[in-house]
């Protein structure tokens, strides 16, 4: 039996969070991003089918080529955070579920290549994945950053050329600061967005 995670854990992931744009700009030691994957590849995901691909851009090489694709608002948040996560999902994901999904063998053929079933359980599994890093991150202090203003196919070609990996969303992460931090938006009230059936 698990128990609730104490107030203030809930307050680091979620209460407290926020959606930062302004960045320390110390890099972010690759024990610590090694740690975040630890966590975040134990979500679950549909067949353990794990489509989500991850390009952790630290280098300057990197955000600089990343920044460049993005909005200038955005490009400028990649350019001071140690590290901006390419957020992809790899449409040859079924390749890997004879091992993923070892119960069933014949797993690989409920995705037949190119299909529908395909896309959706990849941008679905891979869409989940990349809030799995966020939570990881913030369980282990960080602060997130996540954009979708930024050219996919652009990043696409640039990032994951030759491959069936397509990006999905980018998040920075790393220790944020209250620079350009917006107002805390309300969210939906129980009533507006939930009804028990
Ligand atoms: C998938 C995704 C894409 C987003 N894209 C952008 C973006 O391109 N530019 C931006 O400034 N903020 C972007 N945001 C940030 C959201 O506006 C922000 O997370 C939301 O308003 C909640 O803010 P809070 O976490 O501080 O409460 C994005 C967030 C998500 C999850």
């Amino acid at each position: 039996m698990s128990a609730p995670l104490p107030d203030a854990a809930l307050d680091q992931l979620f209460r407290n969070a926020r959606t930062r744009n302004g960045w320390k700009t110390d890099p972010l030691p690759e024990t610590l991003i090694r740690a975040v994957y630890d966590l975040a590849r134990m979500g679950p995901t549909s067949a353990n089918s794990s489509p989500a691909r991850f390009v952790f851009c630290t280098s300057e090489e990197a955000r600089e080529k990343l920044a460049a694709l993005a909005s200038a608002t955005n490009g400028a948040k990649i350019r001071q955070a140690p590290c901006t996560v390419i957020i992809g999902y790899d449409l040859d994901f079924a390749d890997h579920l004879p091992r993923l999904f070892p119960h069933d063998q014949t797993a690989s053929s409920w995705f037949p290549k190119g299909s529908d079933v395909e896309q959706t359980t990849a941008f679905r599994n891979g869409t989940l994945q990349g809030a799995y890093l966020m939570m990881a991150a913030r369980s282990l202090g960080l602060d997130c950053g996540p954009m979708s203003g930024f050219s996919n196919a652009k990043v696409d070609e640039a990032f994951f050329a030759g491959t069936k990996v397509k990006s999905n969303f980018i998040c920075s992460i790393g220790y944020g600061t209250d620079e350009k931090l917006f107002e805390r938006g309300p969210r939906l009230a129980f009533e507006e967005a939930c009804t028990i059936a």
